[in-house]
């Protein structure tokens, strides 16, 4: 048994689940005990248990058949400590105070923290509050800084890729625009990625806001091209140009007073500007459940080992990233309150725009 400057730790998953996040639990728990012989204890819902005190030490057998499973045996919330806090109203105690107050009681040494850009900007909030934490990088998104990929994000597209080549033969049937949404309110990652494995005509993402004139264009090419379907990508968070000039605040209201999910919207606007008959498919949660994807059990798997060298170490106060092929610890700091957005000279960018595919600007 190699020494640790760790001998127990809380382990937590954040935000919204994503394929991988079991593999990653098995594997950080798993090198931490079997190498360092550290006890690991359950976090249960997110930084919510870490405030309510709900855990309880995990025993080697909850880690069995893990790495195949989706969801995360844990539970998850959305729950964020440090947004708007308000006193307990039994014990008067702040979040924060209540965590800290758990984090000794459960004899913690240090905690790690599975999630996404909020999962991590709140870990880094812990730790600058002086507790020992290390971050993992998962979301569908794939939007988090400072890491080449996030887990989770390769299972999501292979759901999203299969379902548009299904989408794609039904389209060609009945002659139709098939309009499909994918996930990504802020990085159009998934819908890009999606978008050229499933050969899609139109992708839509955030971050290149559309003009609908130009997508019926596209469409009308494709008809007086003899191409009787168009399939159309749309990230959950694509905007309009118009759109694109509100402030963060304004566009997120004119969102929630939508009716309806972008993809109607689209389909409608692209109906009345072709008059050709269009469908909508969103994807939802099937991109997020179900078993991981190969790739991200390893990368899941990678970066939990990698997490439980860093506990043995007290390497704190970092994100487990994949760096050009290598594993590495950036600080949380570098991390916290940013998104990895595609920047517009992507080479994905460009192949779509090679391929012909219109990007709506
Ligand atoms: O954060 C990942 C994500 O899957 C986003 O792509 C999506 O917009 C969001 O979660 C949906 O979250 P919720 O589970 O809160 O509906």
């Amino acid at each position: 048994m190699e020494s640790s400057k760790v001998k127990r730790f809380g382990i937590l998953t954040s935000g919204g689940d994503a394929p991988g996040l079991n593999a990653a639990i098995r594997a950080v728990c798993r090198t931490a005990s079997i190498q360092y012989g550290m006890q690991a204890v359950a976090i249960h819902n997110g930084y919510r248990g870490l405030v309510e005190g709900d855990m309880e030490e995990l025993a080697p057998s909850s880690l069995v058949g893990l790495l195949t499973e989706g969801g995360t045996i844990l539970g998850t919330s959305r729950d964020k400590p440090f947004k708007n806090p308000v006193p307990d109203a039994e014990s008067g105690l702040l979040p924060i105070e209540a965590i800290k107050e758990n984090y000794k009681k459960w004899n913690l040494d240090a905690l790690v923290c599975l999630g996404g850009n909020g999962t991590n900007t709140t870990a880094c909030l812990l730790s600058h509050e002086g507790l020992n934490v290390i971050g993992l990088p998962k979301t569908i998104d794939n939007d988090i800084v400072c890491t080449d990929m996030t887990f989770g994000f390769h299972t999501a597209l292979d759901v999203a890729t299969d379902a548009i080549d299904r989408i794609h033969t039904t389209a060609h049937s009945h002659s139709r625009i098939m309009v499909i949404e994918v996930m990504g309110h802020k990085a159009g990652w998934l819908g890009l990625y999606s978008g050229i494995a499933g050969g899609g005509d139109v992708i839509l993402i955030p971050e290149i806001p559309y003009d609908i004139n130009s997508v019926a264009k596209k469409v009308m090419e494709r008809r007086d091209a003899g191409k009787n379907f168009s399939i159309i990508v749309v990230a959950e968070g694509a905007k309009s140009k118009e759109e694109a000039l509100l402030d963060k605040k304004a566009f997120k209201k004119a969102r929630a007073e939508m009716p309806y999910s972008i993809a109607y919207r689209v389909a409608h606007e692209l109906e009345q500007a072709t008059s050709l008959e269009s469908r909508v498919t969103v994807l939802g949660y099937l991109q997020r459940g179900g078993t991981p994807s190969s790739y991200d059990r390893i990368l899941a798997t990678q970066f939990g080992t990698a997490a439980a060298h860093f506990l043995a170490e007290g390497d704190f106060g970092k994100l487990v990233a994949l760096q050009n092929g290598k594993i590495t610890g950036v600080p949380l700091d570098m991390i916290a309150g940013k998104v990895k957005n595609i920047p517009a000279n992507h080479l994905m960018i460009e192949t779509a725009r090679e391929l012909g595919t219109c990007l709506g600007d």
